[in-house]
């Protein structure tokens, strides 16, 4: 009966009836109900205990006499199940409701979960209607559906699992370089550099009536970030391990499935380093242990992806893990490219910037596990990286960390330390007055150093297999889109 009424349920009728309706059958409790997260409830916390849950309705299977119900609040992919009884029916407990149940957390007579919740109160705190909500009861949605809802897709499973791995995956990373002695710089969003020298700058002013005519409101031309490296920079002349983890901006007009105009970089600068091996290790380890931690505390959402989304990517994971990363030099790509039988769209000359389908050929090629391409040429780099003075193809110390089903996740170098070839670059490109506070750095104690960033949603999408970036960022902003 009640499955036939929620069923048929509209929207008019659905509002019709009063929000935050407490029913049930009040029972006098001598000890108050113990308030539990989903997770703790179900790890089996104040066993024989009457304890309150809250959380959203996964799921509501009306049979004979009780209704079952699965209550999830994000603690865990897991939902609890609770038991109702014929008295607690109601047509507005429905799938993606928002309810507070009271009851008694027993052992489950069903082996498919090992507790349930005998609920004695059920408060329907939100009411959801069946009808209109996006998002259907039993129904998996692919990624592509559940992203023309960034308002509502966190109550999918899929994108529940995803935040709570993107958060987990966060805490890793910082444990990582807590643990290896680095110290976190809060480095600036609003900034008067481009430290990638690509023009890919969005402009900062402020809007509306105060907005002076004459002149910037800082007094120069102000920019969201693109990177934080030119601060870890600074820092670096006094810290010998820093880093920093937050938004980066990007203009880049692009639709990719690999590009967003805002995006999170995990950065780290080491000083007193001479070789790029220095910067490899510290990549390489970071991926690991962060990898290692999520597959290990995120064992069912990241199953949800390996089983359901990605079906299949637990093996290159695995083998990610366990197998060391191979380092070969731009010119070995170069060669390995241009002796395959693949038709590139790009050319593979020596000089050519490493796109995309060389990226993930180069990664096959390797055993499809992370490549470090070292040495690039010197005139693709920007003016910080340190010149290696070979010849006749003049390269820069710099290295890339390609890996499966993403290309580059990472970009790094050792930085140019030397005052006078600093100089005479940014002399060549016009900068040096720019960057003289930069040129200072150089004189006031300079060390070698180097450093890299990684991007963090490429990260995601390469531990979990995801095809599209803005499947693993919980706001995705891109050319024409900036949703809410
Ligand atoms: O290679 P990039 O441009 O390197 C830098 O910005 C250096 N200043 C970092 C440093 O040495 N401290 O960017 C680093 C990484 C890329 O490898 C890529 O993973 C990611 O940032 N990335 C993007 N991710 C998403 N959307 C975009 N538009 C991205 N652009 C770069």
């Amino acid at each position: 009966m009640f499955h036939g009424v929620a069923k048929a349920l509209t929207a008019t009728s659905f509002t019709s009836v009063s929000r935050g309706v407490l029913f049930g059958i009040r029972q006098y409790c001598k000890k108050t109900a113990t308030k539990l997260r989903v997770s703790e409830a179900l790890l089996g916390a104040e066993l024989g205990e009457n304890v309150k849950v809250q959380g959203w309705v996964r799921s509501v299977r009306p049979q004979k006499t009780n209704t079952f119900l699965h209550v999830n609040d994000g603690s865990s992919l897991l939902s609890l199940q609770v038991v109702a009884g014929p008295q607690l029916n109601d047509p507005l407990l429905t799938f993606g409701s928002a309810v507070e149940v009271t009851g008694t957390l027993k052992k489950s007579p069903h082996q498919k979960q090992p507790v349930e919740l005998e609920a004695d109160q059920i408060h329907i705190v939100g009411e959801c209607n069946p009808v209109d909500f996006p998002f259907k009861i039993k129904e998996r949605h692919g990624l592509e559906y559940i992203r023309q809802f960034p308002h509502l897709r966190c109550r999918t499973n899929a994108f529940s699992s995803l935040l709570r791995i993107r958060s987990e995956a966060t805490a890793a990373i910082h444990s990582y370089f807590r643990d290896n002695g680095f110290t976190q710089i809060h480095t600036p969003i609003i900034t008067s550099n481009d430290c990638e020298g690509a023009g890919e700058l969005f402009q900062v002013e402020p809007s509306g009536p105060e907005v002076e005519k004459d002149g910037n409101f800082f007094s120069v031309p102000a920019f969201l970030t693109v990177s934080g490296q030119l601060h870890l920079e600074v820092m670096s002349g006094a810290f010998s391990r820093v880093y920093t983890f937050g938004p980066t901006f990007r203009a880049e007009n692009s639709q990719s499935r690999r590009h967003l105009a805002e995006f999170f970089m995990v950065e780290a600068e080491i000083s007193f380093t001479q070789s790029l091996e220095d910067l490899t290790k510290v990549m390489e380890d970071m991926f690991r242990s962060a990898t290692e931690h999520v597959l290990a505390h995120c064992v069912e959402d990241v199953d949800l992806f390996h089983k359901h989304v990605t079906p299949g990517h637990r093996d290159t994971v695995d083998a990610m893990v366990s197998k060391r990363f191979p380092v070969i030099t731009y010119n070995e790509a170069i060669d390995i490219l241009n002796h395959s039988s693949e038709k590139f769209a790009f050319p593979t000359n020596w000089g050519c910037d490493l796109m995309t389908e060389h990226e993930k050929y180069l990664v096959k090629h390797c055993g499809n596990i992370p490549v470090f391409v070292t040495d690039y040429p010197y005139d693709l780099k920007p003016f910080y990286a340190r010149d290696n003075q070979d010849h006749p193809k003049h390269t820069a110390a710099a290295v890339d960390l390609l890996v499966p089903g993403v290309g580059e996740l990472c970009g790094g170098s050792l930085r140019e330390e030397r005052l006078d070839r600093l100089s005479a670059r940014l002399e060549e490109a016009g900068l040096e007055d720019a960057y003289s506070w930069y040129l200072d750095l150089r004189r006031f104690g300079s060390v070698p150093h180097g450093g890299f960033g990684l991007g963090f949603e490429r990260y995601l999408q390469c531990i979990l297999g995801v095809d599209n970036i803005k499947d693993v960022i919980p706001f995705p902003r891109f050319s024409h889109s900036c949703l809410l």
